[in-house]
């Protein structure tokens, strides 16, 4: 193959080139250092490739998305929350028996120990849902401790694995039953993984909950199209502290921190209040439009633009669709996704949208189908590191397989002072 040359000081450096299955290319640059003292700059890792890796394929110009070669659309259609987690853990679909097997490791490690209840307690009622499953997911470290060992093991890995899948889901509906004080209620364990959390977050003694088949079908749709985007900012955390030997909890939560951030996993939540700001202060399109690409305004379309994507997100477009096909069906009426649809139409014709290829992200339309589920705004975050968990381990869990384990550790370009002396305070 090919070698990229360089040329420093007059001298020629040759490195060597990567090829991914799908044609990526990329340069080889990891004894750049060691042979010309340089390194490379890239603010926001915009061109920096921090691994090879076989989870997810993404071309953001054609806007495609693979979970293990699967395009997203099919998962979309057709499987089920838990095949998908199994598919990107594990590298195949499941067949019958690993199913099983699967279903009952998530089953069994469904329930939270008692003490844990403890916590939610000790939680202000206004804290935000992202904050405590951070707090209940890396608390997990030290009530099942015995799933883990410092180095990478299949059996207990399979078991922190259920661990985290089954009981992320069961903290994040305690979590929204104590912040309405009402008393939690136990998972059900002949119930499918997006039934089940819903039972959770809906049933109560007075009002019990009535099972719907396409509400518990948009949750699982919601959950896949989440459930990996390669090394997306989350997912790059979790890659990063568990490159340390961070134990998977501590990983995990890491990388649900990063996700609250509005620029990335918060947008959801960002979207709607957005939408609702523009229908109850009655803003039009025209000034949400000209706040947005005003610099000195702090107006941003959130749920709009990506790194990746500079083509349509394809998680967005699925989510429109099915948003338009399932309102229809159960007759539900929501303003906002008729002012979403507006906003959406008139940035593919503005100029500043089209140089910079913005498009909705799948933030736009996901926090809608939630407000149909009944999934509290504050919590749609949460909903989205749910759906994301299953990616961020089959990342760490790949990280690990890899030999040898490097620790992430990037250098910089020091711009301070240079060396000075300490000054006694009585001089300064
Ligand atoms: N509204 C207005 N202008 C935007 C937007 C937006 N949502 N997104 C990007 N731009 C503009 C920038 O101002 C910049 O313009 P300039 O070239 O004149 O300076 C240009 O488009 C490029 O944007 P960057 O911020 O440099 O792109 P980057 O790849 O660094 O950021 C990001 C991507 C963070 C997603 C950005 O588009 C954004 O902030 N979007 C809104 C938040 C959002 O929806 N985040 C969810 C992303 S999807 C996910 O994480 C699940």
């Amino acid at each position: 193959m090919e070698k990229a040359t360089l040329i420093f000081n007059g001298k020629k450096h040759e490195m060597p080139m990567v090829k991914g299955t799908e044609n990526e290319t990329a340069i080889d640059i990891s004894q750049l250092r060691q042979e010309t003292g340089l390194i490379t700059l890239d603010v926001g890792y915009q061109n920096t490739g921090a691994c090879t890796s076989s989870i997810t394929f993404i071309d953001g110009d054609k806007g495609i998305l693979r979970y293990r070669g699967i395009p997203i659309e099919e998962l979309a259609e057709k499987a089920s929350f838990t095949e998908v987690a199994y598919l990107l853990i594990y590298g195949d679909l499941p067949n019958k028996e690993e199913q099983q097997i699967f279903s009952q490791r998530l089953t069994q490690n469904s329930m939270i120990h008692e003490e844990m209840l403890r916590f939610f307690d000790g939680f202000p009622p206004t804290a935000h849902p992202m904050a405590i499953l951070a707090t209940m997911v890396n608390s997990m470290s030290v009530y099942y401790t015995d799933y883990y060992t410092e180095d990478f093991q299949a059996e207990t890995f399979d078991l922190m694995a259920a661990s985290l899948i089954s009981r992320i889901r069961t903290i994040a509906a305690y979590s929204y039953k104590h912040s309405i004080g009402h008393p939690h209620v136990y998972p059900k364990r002949d119930l499918k993984y997006a039934s089940n959390f819903l039972y959770m977050m809906f049933d109560s003694p007075v009002n019990p909950y009535v099972p719907d088949p396409d509400i518990e079908r948009a949750l699982s749709i919601l959950l896949i199209l989440h459930a990996d985007h390669e090394q997306n900012c989350s997912t790059s955390t979790v890659r990063l502290v568990g490159s340390s030997m961070a134990n998977l909890y501590a990983s995990i939560c890491a990388g649900i921190c990063a996700l609250w951030g509005p620029l990335h996993g918060g947008a959801n939540q960002k979207v709607i209040e957005m939408l609702e700001q523009i229908k109850n202060d009655r803003l039009t399109i025209r000034q949400c439009i000209e706040s947005a690409k005003d610099k000195n305004s702090k107006f941003r379309l959130f749920g709009f633009g990506h790194r990746v994507y500079k083509n349509y997100d394809p998680r967005a477009k699925v989510l429109k669709e099915y948003c338009e096909k399932i309102f229809k069906k159960c007759n539900y009426q929501d303003q906002l996704i008729n002012i979403a649809m507006e906003l959406e139409d008139a940035t593919l014709k503005d100029p500043f949208f089209i140089e910079r290829k913005l498009y909705p992200n799948v933030d736009f339309y996901s926090g809608i189908l939630y407000r149909m589920i009944g999934i509290p705004t504050d919590m749609f975050t949460v909903m989205f590191a749910i759906g994301r968990l299953p990616g961020m381990i089959a990342q760490w869990k790949e990280m690990h397989d890899t030999v040898p384990l490097k620790i992430g550790r990037p250098r910089q370009i020091y711009t301070g002072n240079n060396l000075r002396h300490y000054v006694p305070m009585e001089e300064r």
